[in-house]
C-alpha cells in the first residue's frame, strides 16, 4: 500500500495505474462502517483509493473540527489489511486555496433537515469532493447510506455536472445491539450508548409498523417520537429517495430519518424501505 500526502505524488503513481479505480472518501478513524466500503470497493475495481482529511469546510465554526476523532496510525493498518492500494491523506493546505470558485448544494435539498441544522455543510462536502473527484478520476465512489441526504446531494452533483463516475450507496452497518456506526459514537459514554439505542429502535419500530401495513407517516412519526423521549430530537422525517416529505410510505422509495441529540453529541440514523 502506497501511503501518499501530496496531490503531486498521487496524481503521478495513478498514472500507472491501468484499470478501474474505487475511491472511499473518509474524515478518518476508520470503523467498521468504513471497512464494509472499502471491501466493497476493493471487490468492485481494480484498485482502491481510500482518502482521510478532515474536511474544514464541512463544519461549522461551533462543530467539533477540532475534537473530531483522528487516528491516523489506526487509518494505515485497517487499509493495510483491507488491502487498499493507496491511502491519500493531504493536507488543508494543499487542498484549499485562497480565492477559489465556491460549490453550492441544491437549494431545496440542501436546506431541509441536517442542512437546516447545518447550513452550508453540503457545500463544504461537495466542495471536497469535486477536488477529490478531479484528483482520483474514480470509476465508482463509495458513500455508506447513514449519511442518506449526502448521497442524495452526491448524487445530484454527478447528474448535474455530468462528472464521469458512478456513485455507490453501501448498508448501514450496526453493532449487535442495533446502534448505527459512527465515528462520533467515541464520544458516548457507557449510559449515552444506551440511551443512542432509541435512535435505532424508533426506526426499527417504524419498520414493524409498515411490515403490518402502517403506511401514514404522520402516524409512524408520532409512534417513533414515543420511543425517542425524553431525547432531544432534532427531526424526524419520512421522505422519499429524491429527500421530498411523503405523507404515505411507498414502499421501494422510502426513507425514514431521525437525527437526535444524547448528551452533547447529535446522532443521525436512518432505514431504507
Ligand atoms: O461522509 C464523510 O465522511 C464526509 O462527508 C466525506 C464524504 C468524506 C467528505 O468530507
Amino acid at each position: 500500500m502506497q501511503v501518499i500526502t501530496t496531490i503531486c505524488e498521487l496524481k503521478e503513481h495513478l498514472k500507472t495505474l491501468q484499470g478501474s479505480i474505487g475511491l472511499v472518501p473518509t474524515m478518518g478513524a476508520l470503523h467498521k462502517g468504513h471497512i464494509s466500503l472499502i471491501e466493497k470497493s476493493v471487490k468492485e475495481n481494480d484498485f482502491t483509493v481510500v482518502s482521510v482529511f478532515v474536511n474544514p469546510t464541512q463544519f461549522l465554526p461551533n462543530e467539533d473540527l477540532d475534537k473530531y476523532p483522528r487516528n491516523e496510525e489506526g487509518d494505515k493498518k485497517v487499509c493495510e489489511l483491507c488491502k487498499v492500494d493507496v491511502l491519500f491523506m493531504p493536507l488543508a493546505k494543499e487542498m484549499y486555496f485562497e480565492d477559489e470558485p465556491l460549490i453550492k448544494a441544491p437549494a431545496k435539498i440542501a436546506s431541509i433537515l441536517e442542512g437546516a441544522t447545518r447550513p452550508g455543510h453540503f457545500d463544504g462536502v461537495l466542495r471536497v469532493l469535486n477536488k477529490f473527484f478531479n484528483i482520483v478520476r474514480p470509476t465508482r465512489a463509495y458513500f455508506g447510506k447513514k449519511d442518506a441526504q449526502q448521497v442524495a446531494i452526491v448524487k445530484n452533483i454527478v447528474k448535474t455536472f455530468f462528472m464521469p463516475l458512478e456513485i455507490v450507496p453501501c448498508d448501514i452497518i450496526r453493532e449487535a445491539d442495533g446502534l448505527a456506526l459512527s465515528s462520533r459514537n467515541v464520544y458516548l459514554d457507557e449510559e449515552q450508548k444506551l440511551s443512542a439505542l432509541k435512535l435505532s429502535r424508533s426506526l426499527l419500530k417504524a419498520g414493524n409498523l409498515i411490515k403490518s401495513g402502517e403506511m401514514d407517516s404522520n402516524a409512524i412519526k408520532l409512534e417513533m417520537k414515543k420511543i425517542l423521549e425524553p431525547l432531544k430530537v432534532d427531526y424526524v422525517a419520512i421522505v422519499d429517495r429524491e429527500f421530498r416529505e411523503v405523507s404515505k410510505v411507498e414502499l421501494e422509495n422510502t426513507i425514514i430519518l431521525v437525527a437526535a441529540y444524547v448528551g452533547n453529541t447529535r446522532l443521525i440514523d436512518n432505514i431504507w424501505v
